[in-house]
């Protein structure tokens, strides 16, 4: 009789640390650790006031997000040179106002078309100002009041009453008492009686806490305020009450004008996921310029060249063009060569552009045969993107 296999309930292996490389093992970490040293640079060589409770001055706050110096610094006991990346790209004049905002009275509310790098900014902003960008709250139509202000430990509350350690507080709660930033994601899909707790809190900058006998009004330092965002594809679905939109400065991010801006973009945030994810692939510059070609002009519903093509039901914003470049990188890496072709580009783009609408397929391989087609006589890149994408489609 075959015996029984025990089940295998013992913990799996650790991974072995690789040897003193710096890889961290989470998948992603917050904007302050992550760019730790430039923000450590910067912070050294920061000669501006700086408001209260802030780390950075405000112009040194705007040279973290635009990037574009390299800076001397002490980092670890060691001199360097630290290189200031660009974070957001898009008109400087953006961030200048959404820095402006934030040091004044009134809260920030980033307003745009969903992946145009808002809740991005709004990290990059926080990780600077006050280094947390993770005092966040993701506002969805079963956002509370409690989720805003601060709940019980109910337990601990039936055996000893209500009383402050027994308290939990929100990331709003904590933000006022640190003299920090608050994070609020998606505003505008919470209800409106979620929304009017945020009035009385940007109001009053407090927080009334009525079943603690005494020391029941929690204050915020200075230094608090909040950073919200929210999409335009959203807008409808709750409305900004006419009393809390006073009490947001609105900043538009606009969906990236120029190409070349995009491709930029697109290769930088790309090239910095495909190390997160410790592939040895890199992506040509030719590969990205396709894929950021193909997005353009699916996306404005015309070529370069002036030909209309059919625009998909869906926005196809820079963040997917990241996506569509990571998959490509992953399929490249787990399933050909480990060069990013065009094949594998046309490949990783179809979930991207076909969503709900299958008639959005049609808009595809419009494109495959009226555009790719053409330049396919002189680019051997376009052929295959082309040849890809009818097999894919038909
Ligand atoms: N203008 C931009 N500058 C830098 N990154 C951008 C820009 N637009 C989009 N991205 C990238 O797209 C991804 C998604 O952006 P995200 O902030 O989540 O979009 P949103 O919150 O507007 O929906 C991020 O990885 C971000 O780096
Ligand atoms: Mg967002």
């Amino acid at each position: 009789m075959a015996k029984k296999t025990k089940p295998s309930d013992e913990t799996p292996a650790q991974a072995e640390p690789t040897n003193g490389a710096q890889v961290s093992d989470q998948l992603r970490e917050p904007a302050e650790v992550r760019y730790a040293d430039q923000l450590a640079a910067l912070a050294q060589n920061d000669k501006d006031e700086r408001p209260a409770s802030w780390r950075l001055s405000p112009r040194s706050v705007l040279r973290y997000v635009v990037g574009g110096v390299t800076l001397k610094a002490d980092i670890g006991g060691k001199a360097m040179d630290v290189p200031i990346t660009r974070k957001f790209f898009g008109d400087d004049g953006i961030v200048e106002r959404a820095i402006v905002t934030l040091a004044s009275e009134r809260a920030l509310l980033l307003v745009g078309e969903p992946g145009t790098g808002k809740s991005w900014l709004s990290e990059h902003l926080s990780a600077a100002i006050c280094g947390n960008s993770t005092l966040t709250i993701q506002g969805t139509a079963g956002t509370t009041e409690e989720h805003i202000k601060y709940s019980w430990n109910i337990a601990r509350v039936i055996a000893e009453g209500p009383r402050p350690e027994n308290l939990i507080p929100s990331p709003t709660m904590l933000a006022m008492r640190s003299g920090a930033l608050l994070r609020f994601e998606e505003i505008t899909r919470c209800v409106p009686d979620v929304q009017d707790a945020l009035v009385s809190i940007l109001s009053d900058k407090a927080i009334a806490i009525p079943e603690l006998p005494d020391a029941n009004m929690v204050w915020a330092k200075t230094g608090f305020n909040i950073i919200a965002t929210a999409n335009t594809r959203d807008q409808g679905v709750n409305e900004l009450s006419a009393a809390l939109k006073r009490r947001f400065n609105y900043v538009h991010i606009p969906i990236v004008g120029d190409q070349k801006t995009e491709i930029e973009i697109v290769q930088q945030r790309s090239a910095e996921l495909i190390q997160r994810y410790n592939l040895p692939t890199r992506i040509a510059p030719p590969i990205i310029q396709l894929l950021a070609t193909v997005f353009r002009e699916i996306r404005s519903g015309k070529t370069t060249d002036g030909v209309s093509i059919k625009k998909p039901s869906t926005t196809l914003s820079t963040a997917e063009a990241i996506g569509v470049a990571l998959d490509a990188a992953l399929s490249a890496r787990f399933f050909g060569s480990g060069q990013v072709t065009p094949a594998d580009i046309a490949r990783n783009l179809i979930g991207s552009i076909v969503k709900e609408d299958k008639a959005d397929l049609e808009a595809l391989k419009e494109y495959a045969v009226i555009v790719a087609k053409k330049r396919a006589a002189k680019d051997k890149s376009w052929q295959e993107f082309h040849d890809v994408v009818l097999e894919m489609v038909k």
